[in-house]
């Protein structure tokens, strides 16, 4: 006979910038942080080097910050929810401030504001260069230790969600210390973060595979735009795993890419050279790197001696491996960096299943459509983890009893490597019916061999979507079908792992 205790606030899985911001705003009611590693490690939030952005500045206006992250999302991107995120995007920065985020400040207390790819103003916060995400996770865990109605558990995981016979969400089944126990709640809010441990290189910590994903879909919640993943350009390439990140704003501030033979190739590529969408350089790199030629960014004489003090994590991750980024070149490669698909979301962070909320990388607001837009993931935490929280305070302790409910299986490490590797190989940054034909296949041998795991039924809902959209868009490039057909969004259950019903935002 299992534990059981009932909790009268929402549960939170995960402790990101999403789930700890869902965790303050639900006050005055308890929120209980379900968190797998000590805070601060081990979510994706902590590592962001870039910063956040929103229109902060006199010659900047949410509507044009909306325009740009449209423009971005290629077509899928939903209206409404863009304009919340830009909108509120500004309250949102300025509230990490008054937490104690130490943004960048001009001598007159304005924020300083950096220009990156695809913006059209300069308009992302920053702090010390690289590190706004370490500095406003800091902040917010602070506040979240401070405050009386947050509960924190570390070492804690969810291993499955608890449902009534009706299948509204009641709680979780949760590891916690490595014994199970049964949450009932009013609310469960899924955080979990992205399926960057899903692949062989990734940016992101290792340990976040797509867990939120696989258990909102194993309950029966629709998934929204699976097959959406984001590879950064510019992963530092030095052999570690997870790959640290050679910021976007080091090609903002004139870093050039270069081949082994030290020619800058992007211009062979688009006119926006260096500045192209990220989906574009990333391809690029890729190419460079198939055909033999190497990729690097050069960074000598656009930071060169301010390396030390206005790119410290990168620098630090050059010198560790021995690359002097103030004079060598930096060796990079695509890596897996953010999902914009996820579990289906209304504005307020519902999911499709009555008492199961999701919020950040795990959710899909339809934010960032096919291809989510610099800087704008730390805020989208912010903006919607925030109506998460709001949300889930008004919910009461509902449904039924929970019927008993078994672990979800986990993938032995053996497993878990074999499917990265097909992930990177199949479903990566150029993918066609072929290689993921061989991945649904080698998915289909391991849910025989091991279960449906949490991070498998990611994998699954990757590769079958990916398969399933027969075009080229934003993050997902099919080599086969190289251009973008109409523009619909894809909502899947697990049950019926075929697209259904298609969202189209905008006569194009
Ligand atoms: C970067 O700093 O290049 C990453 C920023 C982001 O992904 O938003």
């Amino acid at each position: 006979m299992l534990d059981r205790i009932t909790f009268d606030g929402p549960v939170i899985v995960g402790a990101g910038l999403a789930g700890l911001t869902a965790a303050l705003a639900a006050a005055p009611r308890k929120a209980l942080v379900l968190s797998p590693t000590p805070l601060a490690t081990g979510c994706s939030s902590a590592w962001a080097q870039g910063g956040m952005a929103a229109a902060l500045s006199d010659e900047d206006a949410p509507a044009l910050h909306a325009a740009d992250t449209i423009a971005a999302g290629a077509g899928l991107c939903d209206p409404a929810a863009v304009e919340l995120l830009t909108t509120e995007g500004p309250a949102a920065v300025r509230a990490l401030a008054m937490l104690g985020a130490p943004f960048d400040r001009q001598a007159d207390g304005g924020f300083v504001l950096s220009l990156e790819a695809a913006h059209a103003k300069a308009r992302v916060a920053r702090v010390g260069g690289d590190g706004a995400g370490a500095a406003i996770m800091a902040a917010v865990i602070a506040a979240v230790r401070a405050a009386p109605t947050v509960e924190i558990r570390e070492n804690a995981r969810a291993r499955r969600l608890l449902q009534d016979a009706t299948g509204r969400v009641v709680g979780v089944l949760a590891e916690i210390d490595g014994a199970l126990v049964e949450i009932v709640a009013p609310a469960v809010i899924l955080a979990t973060g992205g399926v960057g441990g899903l692949y062989a290189v990734t940016t992101t910590p290792a340990q976040v595979r797509g867990e939120g994903v696989g258990l909102a879909a194993l309950a029966g919640a629709e998934i929204a735009d699976p097959e959406f993943v984001q590879f950064h350009p510019t992963a530092i390439d030095i052999g570690r795993d997870p790959a640290p990140l050679a910021t976007e704003a080091l090609r903002g501030e004139g870093a050039i890419l270069r081949n082994k033979d030290g020619r800058a190739f992007m211009a062979d590529y688009h006119p926006a050279k260096e500045l192209a969408p990220r989906d574009v350089v990333a391809r690029a790199i890729h190419a460079e790197r198939a055909a033999g030629r190497g990729a690097f960014l050069d960074a000598t004489t656009a930071v060169g001696a301010h390396f030390p003090h206005e790119f410290p994590a990168v620098f630090a991750a050059c010198m560790g491996a021995g690359v002097d980024p103030r004079v060598q070149p930096i060796p990079v490669t695509p890596a897996v960096h953010y999902h914009m698909g996820g579990a289906a979301t209304d504005l307020d962070g519902r999911t499709s299943l009555p008492g199961l909320l999701a919020a950040g990388e795990c959710a899909s607001t339809g934010v960032h459509g096919a291809n989510r837009l610099a800087s704008n993931s730390l805020l989208e935490a912010a903006v919607f983890g925030a109506r998460a929280g709001r949300a889930a305070r008004d919910l009461a302790i509902g449904g039924e009893s929970p019927l008993s409910a078994a672990p979800t299986p986990d993938l032995p490490d053996a497993a878990l490597q074999a499917l990265r590797q097909a992930m990177s190989r199949d479903a990566g940054v150029i993918r066609d019916a072929e290689g993921l034909a061989r991945l649904v296949a080698v998915l289909d041998a391991l849910e025989a061999a091991h279960g449906l795991a949490p991070t498998l039924v990611a994998a699954q809902l990757i590769a079958r979507a990916a398969l399933a959209r027969q075009e080229s868009r934003g993050g997902h490039f099919r080599a086969d079908f190289p251009a973008m057909a109409l523009p619909e969004r894809t909502f899947v259950t697990l049950q019926d792992q075929e697209p259904g019903r298609a969202v189209r935002y905008a006569a194009e």
